[in-house]
């Protein structure tokens, strides 16, 4: 509907501005022409008569003209011009006619507000075009299972992926009915095809949570939450797990949607038992 209403409103400029465009070429076109008005030429007859000029004065600029060039050669009888035959009339040159400053200035302002609309129309077609949605907030194609896996594996278990503010990790086939128990369809759609997708936001008090990778665990630099490598609370202040987003598998491409974060499980959900594999990065703080 919006692209209409652009459409229309483009229309109704170009519209415009052809208007324009001849109003100004016809007035070029025409012959700069003076008239004197009525009520002028009424106080030019009204001053001669009271000055008693009324049978010699000359009523028109034409008039004048004669009557001068009459006085300079002296009388008023005219030289007749040879006959001759009448000549076809040609078109005058335009370039040997040139431009005039007033068709130089209309051309000008015709030309910028053409310039103007020409910028003009093809910005508002791009603002209110409609755009394919992608970046945090949308459903991001992420990529295949398979390619996502090996990534996962090349990034000692985890892969950050910024464009969806998240990280991915595997999901162990082994404890796929323990999640069943805890977690919602649009988590399982994910999970069960081996992968997760977390929301890198502590849900205590918002940093960003940074991977161990020593621990093989989430552990917050803030204030010491800890979070296993399916991102279950271990430890801290947090009041639950790491959210989530909605995922799901079509045709073997892993797509999440960041517009739907899925609150974190419940403190004491541990689907994968999962402990720390080694030394951690922080020392985990007390919980609330
Ligand atoms: S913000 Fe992460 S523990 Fe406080």
């Amino acid at each position: 509907m919006s692209f209409v209403i652009v459409l229309a409103i483009v229309g109704l400029v170009l519209a415009a501005a052809a208007v324009l465009f001849t109003v100004q070429r016809t007035r070029d076109t025409q012959r700069a022409v003076g008239y004197l008005a009525r009520e002028t030429k009424s106080r030019d007859r009204s001053a001669s008569r009271s000055r008693g000029e009324e049978a010699e004065a000359p009523s028109t600029g034409r008039e004048v003209e004669l009557a001068t060039v009459a006085a300079r050669r002296g009388g008023t009888d005219l030289a007749t011009a040879p006959p001759s035959a009448p000549v076809a009339w040609e078109p005058p040159d335009e370039d040997a006619m040139g431009v005039t400053r007033r068709q130089f200035m209309n051309r000008g302002i015709i030309a910028g507000f053409g310039l103007g609309i020409g910028g003009f129309a093809p910005a508002a077609l791009a603002f209110l075009w409609p755009q394919g949605t992608s970046g945090f907030g949308s459903k991001i194609s992420v990529g295949s299972v398979a390619e996502l896996k090996s990534q996962v594996q090349q990034g000692n278990g985890f892969l950050y992926y910024p464009e969806g503010r998240m990280w991915i990790t595997e999901y162990p086939a082994s404890s796929l009915d323990n999640a069943r128990g805890a977690y919602s369809e649009s988590e399982l759609a994910g999970m069960e095809a081996g992968l997760v997708a977390l929301y890198q936001k502590c849900p205590h008090l918002g940093c960003r949570v940074p991977n161990c990778p020593t621990s093989q665990w989430f552990e917050c630099g803030c204030h010491g939450s800890q979070y296993n490598r399916v991102g279950e609370k271990k430890a801290g202040p947090a009041p639950r797990g790491l959210d989530r987003f909605a995922m799901a598998v079509e045709g073997g491409t892993f797509t999440v949607d960041t517009g739907l974060i899925i609150q974190g499980p419940a403190i004491g959900t541990n689907t994968t038992g999962q402990e720390a594999e080694g030394p951690h990065c922080i020392s985990g703080g007390a919980a609330h």
